[in-house]
């Protein structure tokens, strides 16, 4: 099963991602998490820091030309490894990688762990390239990955970068559901309006769905009511007073001291997730 959190620059993504992939770990089911955006932010707000170094990003050379050499295994269609594009699909020969067994996968070694929660992080630009090459570039691997992986023995959950990015490679379409995370403000449903255009056109509009985020009152889930569709509608996040302090004191998320609503909300999510990828 896999989900992306997706949507406007500030509206939540990293601090929803890290509290989901925390809430679907005590599931007990391996929880993989990609921090996908060129900001690099999880691993701190996770408290994973020390566990990942720079040499662990997956987009780094070595670290990439080693998953693709994996992950090309004795595929003879693929000569090259300029031959395994973003857009390339498992063939004879090649290799895979199962959730069931992350502990012995080709990933392992970049991993962050702390029991079954795993985080990977994608990377940001490394300095030779700055001016040569776009995120997009550095983004291949995490397709490759995607294209590549079994995921019905566990949970992948990726924070993305801000804005309709993933509309600029296959990343919309590998995910079950599309979480787009929207304020309860004018800017927020024009990027909803435009991601709902975007993911009609490419035919994963069934994928997109909406969870409203830092509502405080009555009139902000007005607000959204009026401006997003039901079915496409997964519920309201509450403006977190724990989130609030955990900025001030730059102190990692923990997911024992949330809410109890925006922990149902985090339960509403699975399941929309559980239902649309069975
Ligand atoms: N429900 C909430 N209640 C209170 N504060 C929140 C809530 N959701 C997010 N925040 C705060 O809003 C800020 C932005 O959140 P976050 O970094 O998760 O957004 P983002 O979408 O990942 O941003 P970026 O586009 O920069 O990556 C953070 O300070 C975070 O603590
Ligand atoms: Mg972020």
């Amino acid at each position: 099963m896999r989900i992306a959190f997706v949507g406007k620059g500030g509206s939540g993504k990293t601090t929803l991602s890290a509290l989901f992939a925390q809430h679907l770990s005590k599931s007990k089911k391996p929880v993989l998490i990609f921090d996908a955006d060129l900001n690099i932010h999880l691993p701190e707000l996770m408290g994973l820091k020390d566990l990942i170094s720079p040499d662990m990003h997956i987009s780094k050379q070595e670290v990439s030309t080693s998953i693709k050499k994996y992950l090309i295994g004795k595929n003879e269609e693929i000569k090259n490894l300029s031959d395994l594009k973003k857009t390339t699909l498992p063939g004879e020969g090649s290799n895979l990688i199962n959730m069931k067994n992350l502990e012995e996968s080709i990933l392992r070694p970049y991993l962050a762990q702390e029991d079954n929660l795993y985080l990977a992080v994608v990377g940001t630009y490394e300095d030779e390239k700055i001016g040569k090459s776009c995120y997009h570039g550095n983004l291949v691997i995490f397709e490759n990955i995607l294209n590549h992986l079994i995921d019905n023995s566990g949970y992948v959950v990726a924070d993305m970068v801000a804005g309709v990015d993933a509309f600029a490679n296959t990343l919309h379409s590998q995910f079950d559901v599309l979480a787009l995370i929207v304020e309860p403000t004018k800017r927020s449903i024009e990027v909803f309006e435009h991601y709902k255009h975007l993911a009609e056109q490419s035919n994963v509009h069934r994928n997109l769905f909406v969870i409203a985020n830092k509502i405080r009152s009555e009139a902000d889930r007005k607000f959204i009511d009026e401006h997003i569709p039901k079915e496409q509608f997964i519920g309201y996040f509450e403006e977190s007073e724990y989130l609030r302090n955990t900025e001030q004191t730059s102190s990692p998320l923990d997911i024992n001291s949330l809410e109890n609503e925006n922990i149902n909300l985090l339960e509403k999510i699975k399941n929309t997730l559980e239902k649309i990828a069975a």
